[in-house]
C-alpha cells in the first residue's frame, strides 16, 4: 500500500511514517513546514528512512499538487491542521482556511481522482464541546464524572466551541458525509490527548510534551486553574494502532466516527503529570498557578467502547509508561529545543 500523510512532518505524522516505513510501506509525506520543529522530523525520517518521499504544499492552495498526490496512494491520513484552541481564537480565518477549506480541498482530489484512496481523519474531543449539562465532582486531587464511569460516547450532542472546535467539527462531518454521498471510503477519529516523543509541545498546545520539556530544560511552568484538570491521554504508540487496523478493515468500518483515546483507565491530571515527572527527574518542580483559561474543562474522558469493540483495539501504554518514555526522549534530544532559549 501507498500511504500519503498530510501534516506528516507534525508531532502525529512523523510518529505514523515512522511506523508505516519501519515495516517497508511506502510513504509520502506532505506539509507546508509550518508547525515549529517540523523541519527537525523531516531530516529524522530522511535521515533514517531515505525511501520516504515529501512533497512540500500548503493544503489550502496546491490544489494541483494534492491531486497529483492523491493519484499515487491508496490511504490518505489526514493530519495536517491547525491545532491549537487559542490560535483559533485569535486567527479564526487562518483556522477556517486550513481546517475547513484545508479538508474540503483533500476531499475534493479524492472525488475527483481515479483512485479514489481511502481517508482517515484527525477529529477531536472538542467537537462535544463545554458539557455544561455534565455533573462533575471535585475530589482531593482531581475531578471525575459523576454518573458517567465510561466517559462520554460518539453519540454525545455536537457542540462546537471555539473556533477550532467549529473548523474540526465541520471537517469531521465533511469526511464523513464524503462517504455517504459519493462513496468515499473514510473513517474519523475523535482524538483526545495524544502524546509522545517528536511531540514539540508549547503552553497552547500539547501539556504532557509542554511540561516535560519545561521541566527538563528548566523552564517555569504555569497551572491555569488548580491543576486538579483531568484528560485522558494516549501515546501516539496506540493511536497509531487504532488507525492501523481501522485502514486494514476499511470495507467494515468506512463512514465510522469513533473517539480514541485513553478511556477511563487511561486519565492524568496536571498535578498527576508534575508529579511523575518529579519522580523521574529526582527533584521537586517549581510551578505557579494562574487563572483559568476560558473553555478549559475541568474533566473531558472519552468512552472508547466502540473502537473497543468494533476495531478490537485497546490502548496499552499506560500513562506513566508513556510520560517516562517522553521525558527519556526530551533528555536525550535537548538540542531539538535550542530555539526555547
Ligand atoms: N495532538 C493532539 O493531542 C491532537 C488531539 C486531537 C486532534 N489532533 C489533530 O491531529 C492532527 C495532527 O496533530 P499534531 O499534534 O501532530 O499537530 P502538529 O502541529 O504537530 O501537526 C500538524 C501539521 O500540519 C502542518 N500544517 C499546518 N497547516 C498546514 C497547511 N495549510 N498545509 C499543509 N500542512 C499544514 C504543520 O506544519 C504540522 O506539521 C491535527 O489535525 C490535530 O487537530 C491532535
Amino acid at each position: 500500500m501507498t500511504y500519503l500523510i498530510t501534516g506528516g512532518c507534525g508531532f502525529i505524522g512523523t510518529n505514523f511514517a515512522e511506523q508505516l516505513l519501519k515495516r517497508g510501506e511506502k510513504v509520502i509525506l506532505t506539509d507546508n513546514l509550518s508547525r515549529r520543529g517540523t523541519p527537525s522530523n523531516l531530516t529524522y525520517l530522511q535521515e533514517k528512512y531515505p525511501l520516504v518521499e515529501f512533497v512540500h504544499a500548503d493544503l489550502r492552495n496546491d490544489l494541483e499538487t494534492l491531486q497529483q498526490l492523491v493519484e499515487k496512494v491508496d490511504v490518505v491520513y489526514h493530519l495536517a491542521g491547525q491545532v491549537a484552541v487559542t490560535t483559533s481564537v485569535v486567527k479564526p480565518r487562518e483556522d477556517f482556511e486550513i481546517n475547513i477549506l484545508g479538508t474540503f480541498n483533500i476531499l475534493e482530489a479524492i472525488r475527483e481522482s481515479e483512485k479514489r484512496p481511502m481517508i482517515i481523519y484527525s477529529s477531536t474531543n472538542k467537537v462535544y464541546g463545554g458539557m455544561e449539562d455534565i455533573i462533575v465532582e471535585e475530589t482531593e486531587n482531581r475531578y471525575q464524572y459523576k454518573d458517567l464511569p465510561l466517559g462520554i460516547p460518539e453519540n454525545r450532542l455536537l457542540d462546537f466551541h471555539s473556533p477550532y472546535g467549529c473548523s474540526k467539527g465541520a471537517a469531521d462531518q465533511y469526511i464523513r458525509d464524503y462517504s455517504r454521498i459519493y462513496n468515499i471510503k473514510s473513517v474519523v477519529m475523535r482524538q483526545s490527548c495524544i502524546y509522545g516523543e517528536r511531540q514539540f509541545g508549547i503552553e497552547d498546545q500539547g501539556w504532557v510534551a509542554w511540561f516535560t520539556i519545561a521541566s527538563v530544560l528548566g523552564k517555569s511552568i504555569t497551572i491555569y486553574g488548580n491543576g486538579k484538570q483531568v484528560r485522558d491521554v494516549l501515546h501516539v504508540e496506540d493511536l497509531f494502532n487504532a488507525w492501523d487496523i481501522a485502514t486494514k478493515n476499511i470495507d467494515t468500518v468506512s463512514g465510522t466516527i469513533y473517539n480514541v483515546g485513553g478511556g477511563p483507565e487511561h486519565t492524568m491530571s496536571l498535578l498527576e503529570l508534575i508529579d511523575y515527572i518529579e519522580n523521574l527527574i529526582g527533584h521537586k518542580l517549581t510551578y505557579t498557578f494562574s487563572d483559568w483559561r476560558p473553555g478549559d474543562q475541568p474533566v473531558y474522558v472519552s468512552d472508547i467502547t466502540k473502537a473497543e469493540t468494533e476495531l478490537n483495539w485497546k490502548p496499552k501504554i499506560t500513562p506513566r509508561q508513556g510520560v517516562e518514555q517522553l521525558y527519556y526522549w526530551v533528555t536525550e534530544n535537548k538540542h531539538l529545543f535550542d530555539f526555547l532559549k
